[in-house]
């Protein structure tokens, strides 16, 4: 699973009046998207989304500033800084990851595969690592 995170590189259409990016379902994200969130005014120092999703898969995007995504599947981490918003992280489900270092006034988009469902998440570290049968 953990290898199956990856960095999408969004088209980027250079323009004299200013750029544009965009992203389609299935062309840049391998789901259907279901729903989208963005996260704001993170004030300095806090972290966001110290948890995994059983089945919902996410692309991650920093539209304005940038933070880091640190991801596990109880074995291995790995951490990507995000810093530009023509580029995105697909993170599957069956990963644990939080978000930190928020810059000021960053925006952190994200595209999700699934309506928002509280029983799809585990918040316990322990729980994850110990029985991460649906990695
Ligand atoms: P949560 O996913 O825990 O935030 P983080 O990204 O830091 O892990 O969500 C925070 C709160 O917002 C929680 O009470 C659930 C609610 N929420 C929704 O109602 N809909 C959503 O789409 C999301 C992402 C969160």
């Amino acid at each position: 699973k953990i290898d199956e995170i990856k960095i999408v590189k969004l088209p980027k259409i250079l323009d004299d009046r200013g750029n544009l990016s965009f992203l389609e379902e299935y062309k840049h994200v391998p789901f259907e998207i279901k729903r989208t969130y963005w996260i704001y005014d993170v004030p300095g120092g806090e972290s966001r989304g110290g948890h995994s999703y059983r089945i919902n898969e996410e692309l991650i995007i920093a539209l304005s500033g940038s933070f880091d995504v640190i991801l596990t599947d109880g074995y291995e981490v790995k951490r990507v800084s995000l810093n530009r918003s023509y580029f995105g992280l697909y993170v599957p489900n069956g990963i644990w990851r939080h978000m930190e270092n928020f810059s000021t006034n960053s925006l952190a988009f994200i595209a999700a595969s699934t309506e928002f469902d509280e029983a799809d998440y585990e918040r316990d570290l322990d729980k994850f690592k110990n029985n991460g049968k649906y990695i």
